[in-house]
């Protein structure tokens, strides 16, 4: 069993682009500035939201936080994001999600301008992606393929069972895995919460990817011996031993899963990561094809 370390990968790809935006500041070019916009207190998109802003600033990336309430109005935030698209000092933002209930999410993210969509969640990029044409990749699927491609993971012709539909990571994930691509040109299956005969499906994945938001859900019995684990959940589950007074929880039981594994992604520090790595390439991109 060999650990995915994404924490490590993603400080490696901080470091070259560290490199890249020194050199491009020597120059005399413009300093990438990625914006991140956040509505409401939550814990767990305030930690991401933080993290994704500390990268900017260990990069050498310029970065700006906007806050609003919980309560802001969506035409509030619709205005902010349009301020956003005709800022031209701004390369690229995203609106961190979940939104809250009254604000309608499809819409915020059909207003984002596509060139500066480093989320990669506007139909145009989702679309473009699609049809293996430039665009920006979601960062999640990116950060998990740039992760596989880093290790030599051998993914052509492999059956890989990805549990959970979401726009974020599995839709756009199976697409970009099933690609004649390298990574990619696997057998793709997308189960989730109505697929039948779960285990039986996971028990023949040379790779399995867990991304439903439920702690432990994948264990020993699922898994084939030398399968390849990727680990997207990240569930904060109360822990009273520790001070802050929880811990983050994946959706595979590692402990079980992990010996029978060939490769598996810890959590925290796999996936996590990779995500906020993949944000930091998309926002130099934004920069280099708006031409500056
Ligand atoms: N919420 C969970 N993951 C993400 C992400 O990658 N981007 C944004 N904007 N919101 C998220």
């Amino acid at each position: 069993m060999q650990r995915l370390n994404g924490k490590e990968t993603a400080h490696q790809i901080r470091k070259e682009l560290q490199e890249k935006v020194s050199t491009r500041k020597e120059m005399g070019k413009k300093t990438p500035h990625l914006a991140a916009v956040l509505v409401g207190s939550d814990g767990g998109s305030l930690s991401y939201v933080t993290a994704k802003v500390k990268a900017c600033e260990e990069i050498g990336f310029d970065s700006t936080l906007i806050r609003f309430d919980s309560d802001v109005s969506e035409d509030t935030l619709l205005n902010q994001v349009t301020k956003l698209n005709d800022d031209p000092n701004i390369d690229g933002f995203i609106v961190q999600l979940p939104l809250p209930k009254h604000i309608n999410e499809t819409k915020v993210t059909d207003t984002i301008s596509p060139n500066k969509d480093v989320d990669g969640f506007h139909p145009m990029n989702l679309g473009n992606m699609m049809l293996n044409l430039p665009g920006f990749l979601p960062a999640t699927p990116a950060g998990i393929i740039e992760l596989m491609r880093r290790y030599k993971i051998e993914t052509s012709g492999k059956h890989c069972v990805i549990i959970g539909r979401s726009n974020i990571v599995g839709t756009p994930l199976s697409m970009m895995l099933s690609r004649n691509t390298n990574p990619g040109n696997c057998t793709v299956t997308l189960a989730h919460s109505r697929t039948k005969n779960l285990k039986e499906l996971c028990l023949q994945a040379d790779i399995l990817i867990a991304a439903i938001g439920k702690p432990d859900f994948v264990t020993s019995e699922m898994v084939k011996d030398g399968a390849v684990i990727i680990d997207v959940g990240t569930t904060r589950v109360e822990d009273t031993s520790r001070e802050r007074g929880w811990r983050l929880v994946g959706d595979v039981n590692f402990k079980e899963v992990a010996p029978k594994s060939s490769f598996i992604t810890p959590v925290p520090g796999g996936v996590g990561p990779m995500t906020i790595a993949s944000l930091m390439i998309n926002t130099l991109k934004a920069m280099e094809l708006n031409g500056k």
